[in-house]
């Protein structure tokens, strides 16, 4: 279903990603899409970035961070045996591609890319959490995660299984565009 609330300023719509989006072709200038399309199985994400590109305008840009993996050389069955623990920590389906992977499915979906850089992964970290939400935010959350031990054990799930992976895993950030 699409909600459309539009008002002098912007125009919300609402709807699922993985359907095709609710929009025209080339009507859009920019598209950021943040840590959802690892959601999606990696022949999913391919259909997406093509419907992404679809409604992109000639010369319009896409921005993703996705968490991915640093490389494809991983031992047998460790990538695997990542995925399982990482869906379930996070209690979600979720496809951790690699960033070389990233880049050829963004070129496969048409797009040219323009800069792409990694930052290390430093979820519900302290530093970031202050970095992310202030001092105020950050100690809301801390108070809120004492006080609900069940949001505390998952979160200790998640943040146990990104300190394990951490060597392996980046915060992967990709700029390009559709050709003019
Ligand atoms: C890990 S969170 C990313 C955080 C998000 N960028 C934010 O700022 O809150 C992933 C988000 O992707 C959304 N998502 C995943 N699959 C989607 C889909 N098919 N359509 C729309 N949203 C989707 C989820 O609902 C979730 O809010």
């Amino acid at each position: 279903m699409i909600e459309s609330n539009k008002n002098a300023h912007r125009h919300v719509i609402t709807g699922d990603i993985a359907d095709p989006i609710q929009m025209n072709e080339e009507s859009c200038s920019v598209i950021y899409g943040e840590a959802s399309l690892t959601m999606h199985r990696d022949e999913k994400k391919l259909e997406i970035l093509k419907d992404i590109y679809r409604v992109l305008k000639p010369g319009g840009r896409l921005g993703i961070h996705e968490i991915s993996l640093t490389t494809n050389e991983l031992p047998d069955g460790f990538g695997k045996q990542m995925t399982r623990e990482a869906i379930r920590a996070t209690k979600h389906p979720i496809w951790i591609m690699s960033v070389e992977d990233w880049l050829k499915c963004l070129i496969e979906a048409g797009f040219k890319i323009e800069q792409q850089f990694s930052r290390p992964v430093h979820l519900l970290e302290m530093e970031r959490l202050i970095e992310d939400e202030g001092v105020d935010g950050a100690m809301r959350f801390m108070w809120n995660t004492m006080n609900n031990s069940v949001a505390a054990e998952r979160i200790m799930e998640i943040k146990t299984f990104f300190c394990k992976y951490e060597k392996y895993l980046t915060g992967n950030c990709v700029v390009c565009r559709k050709p003019e």
